[in-house]
């Protein structure tokens, strides 16, 4: 490997001796306070794609020649700040023209939770000028879980393409799909066989135009799942590096000598999964590393060739009219080419034994500084499309480590992902404001905020927090400033299943649990699908939690959380203020603003398993008696700032003014 990577240090890296976080990344914020973000954009993004421009003006003049009216049709097409990528050549129906998804008003778009919420209509939604990624839900959906149309038990796209509706009906505009690519499933997915092709168990190609079709004709946005570190070992790549050292792709992954005269691995290094991250290969005798499974061999970005080759396929989606990309592992991509042995973590914990990851300080296995470079790349790449394309970097790192990944001059992920909310077990008022400061206030100038609740690596939010919480917690999901990301079934409060080790799929971890399919009606296989072996097993609860019940049920979690998602249409829920008003063991109230219309909102949550009744009148901008403008109880009419009550758990909104 070249040594062409920079180490970042424990110090730098703004990490004390416990693991915790003590400074800002200060530097990154000097340089940036001089430009605002949406200059400095536009900048870099006009530089790069002048040959764009160029390209659009060529087009202008040709059409003009055609005639003056098509011509000014045209033209204003390829201008308008907010056009669309372009469709798929391959698209068997037209997309109609689209825009940026404009919010609907609230008497129409949001389900009446409370007197207060219908009367909402006054409000003015929000401005259709802002990059779509930052107005939308973004919704993760686990494609085999989600809705099978086949009868094999599994979900695929043609399930997903008859959802949309209901994906919409919810108010989100954006859908991840976990990885629908050909797979061997050791990793249901993240083993990628072939970047550029849709693994058979899902469908194939004209599946996923149809998906994209259906997703744009309705204003609303596609994101893949992008594996760049590793392949799976079925991958062409791996299979033709493996076969001679002088293989032309041997060194597109990283190959080394083991030591004991190759009797054991060349370091220390441990696999995420656990285990030693080398496996030894018998055609040459030499070891590859693989940062997870030893069946996805990692790929070595210090070689050009794989840097340009994964490029490649990023723009191959692109080309296709995707929007953008959810990055997995990025922590990951590069690692130390000289191979050190990573030092041992004095904090692992007594059942954490040699073979377990968080024995080892991963020094040379994480962050290292080249990632940036190559982070930098694919930026590039997307923004030389039409359109705001979109990409969000999966890395569970400490608050200074993970803000590296907006780029030095936001020219990395649109956001990574904040984890804070989802990795938290500590809920109480004062905590949850910690973990909101700590992101807002460690952001780079000019960064986008992000929540996220739980996903397909995690427990449902449901289960680990206390339940009595579980609606509390998605009223803040989706009020904090910043684009939420939604798990799919947590709109419906879906919960962990114990899945019995017969039925077990996940080889690596206890996932299988927040994996199981979606619950949509309350028949057979919960509306999933026809087969009576679905390959994961529906949850006992779903004759009560499914789409269907809580559809017809004013006071479901469904019907709550479509409420939030109007709500955040709202001008106040669109900038990325955030005002504390209380921070107490169990009372968090916040205040969202909305500059100059004076439409305010707070949003108060009870922690506690207790009643509350706290003095919120401290509140800037608020008169003494204000409406409950949404409640995840039965909670309605006006109510005194100086004293408000709070059941268990329960969350409130309040606007400012009587509307
Ligand atoms: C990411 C994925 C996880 C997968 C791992 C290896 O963390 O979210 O599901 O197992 O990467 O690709
Ligand atoms: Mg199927």
């Amino acid at each position: 490997m070249a040594d062409n990577r920079a180490l970042i240090s424990e110090e730098d890296m703004g990490v004390d001796e416990d693991g915790e976080d003590v400074f800002l990344p200060t530097k990154m914020e000097e340089e940036q306070h001089k430009v605002s973000f949406t200059e400095k954009f536009s900048n870099k993004k006009s530089k790069r794609c002048i040959w764009f421009i160029v390209l659009g003006f060529g087009a202008a003049i040709f059409i003009i020649l055609l005639g003056v009216a098509i011509a000014v049709t045209v033209e204003f097409t390829i201008l308008k700040k907010d056009a669309q990528p372009p469709r798929d050549f391959n698209a068997t129906t037209s997309a109609p023209a689209t825009s940026v998804p404009q919010s609907t008003s609230k008497t129409t778009s949001t389900p009446s939770v409370s007197q207060a919420t219908s009367q909402a209509t006054a409000v003015t939604p929000t401005p259709s000028s802002m990059e779509w990624w930052k107005t939308t839900i973004i919704y993760q959906i686990y494609p085999r879980s989600y809705q099978d149309s086949d009868g094999d038990g599994n979900g695929d796209l043609v399930g997903i393409i008859n959802r949309v509706g209901y994906v919409n009906s919810l108010g989100v505009k954006t859908i991840w799909l976990s990885p629908v690519f050909k797979s061997p499933q050791r990793d249901n997915g993240y083993d990628i066989s072939n970047y550029t092709d849709i693994d058979p168990l899902f469908g194939n190609l004209a599946d996923l135009t149809m998906l994209l079709n259906e997703l744009h004709s309705k204003g609303m946005h596609l994101l893949l799942d992008f594996v760049p570190n590793h392949t799976s070992d079925e991958h062409p790549w791996f299979v033709e590096s493996r076969q001679s050292m002088s293989s032309s792709k041997r060194d597109w992954y990283v190959w080394a000598d083991g030591r004991n005269n190759g009797s054991s691995p060349p370091n220390n290094w441990i696999a995420v999964f656990g285990g030693s991250a080398w496996t030894k290969c018998n055609i040459t005798g030499q070891y590859y590393l693989h940062q997870f499974s030893e069946f996805q061999p990692d790929l070595n970005y210090s070689n050009r060739e794989v840097v340009l080759a994964i490029e490649n396929v990023l723009q191959f989606w692109l080309n296709r009219g995707v929007d953008g990309f959810r990055i997995d592992a990025v922590a990951h991509l590069l690692e130390d080419p000289q191979l050190r042995d990573e030092p041992i973590n004095p904090n692992h914990g007594q059942d954490c034994g040699t073979g377990c990851y968080d024995y080892l300080i991963h020094s040379y296995t994480r962050n290292y500084m080249g990632i940036h470079d190559v982070i930098r790349g694919w930026r590039k790449v997307l923004d030389c499309y039409p359109g705001d394309r979109f990409m969000v970097g999966e890395a569970y790192e400490s608050v200074s480590t993970i803000m590296m990944y907006y780029g030095q001059d936001l020219d990395e992920f649109n956001f990574p992902f904040n984890f804070f909310l989802l990795t938290n077990n500590n809920w109480t008022g004062i905590n949850v404001d910690n973990i909101v400061k700590k992101w807002l206030t460690n952001m780079p100038p000019g960064g986008w905020p992000n929540w996220v609740l739980g996903n397909h690596d995690n427990h449902r939010i449901a289960s680990k927090a206390p339940q009595y919480l579980a609606r509390a917690l998605n009223v803040l999901l989706l009020t904090l400033p910043g684009t939420p990301t939604t798990y799919y079934g947590e709109e419906i409060m879906m919960t962990n299943v114990d899945v019995p080790d017969s039925q077990r799929q996940d080889l690596y971890g206890d996932r299988d649990k927040e994996r199981t399919p979606m619950q949509w009606t309350s028949g057979p296989q919960a509306g999933f699908t026809n087969n009576s072996n679905p390959w994961l097993p529906i949850a006992d609860n779903y004759t009560m939690v499914n789409v269907q019940v809580e559809t017809n049920d004013k006071t479901s979690m469904l019907t709550l959380y479509r409420a939030l998602a109007g709500l955040r249409t709202m001008p106040a829920f669109t900038n990325s203020g955030y005002t504390t008003v209380m921070n107490s063991t169990e009372v968090l109230a916040y205040v969202r603003q909305s500059g100059g219309s004076g439409q305010n909102f707070m949003v108060v949550v009870n922690f506690s398993v207790n009643h509350v009744t706290v003095d919120l009148s401290s509140a800037v901008g608020f008169p003494s008696s204000v409406q409950i403008y949404l409640s995840t109880t039965n909670h309605t009419g006006s109510v005194t700032l100086s004293q408000v009550s709070l059941d268990a758990g329960e969350a409130l909104v309040f606007h400012s003014s009587i509307l």
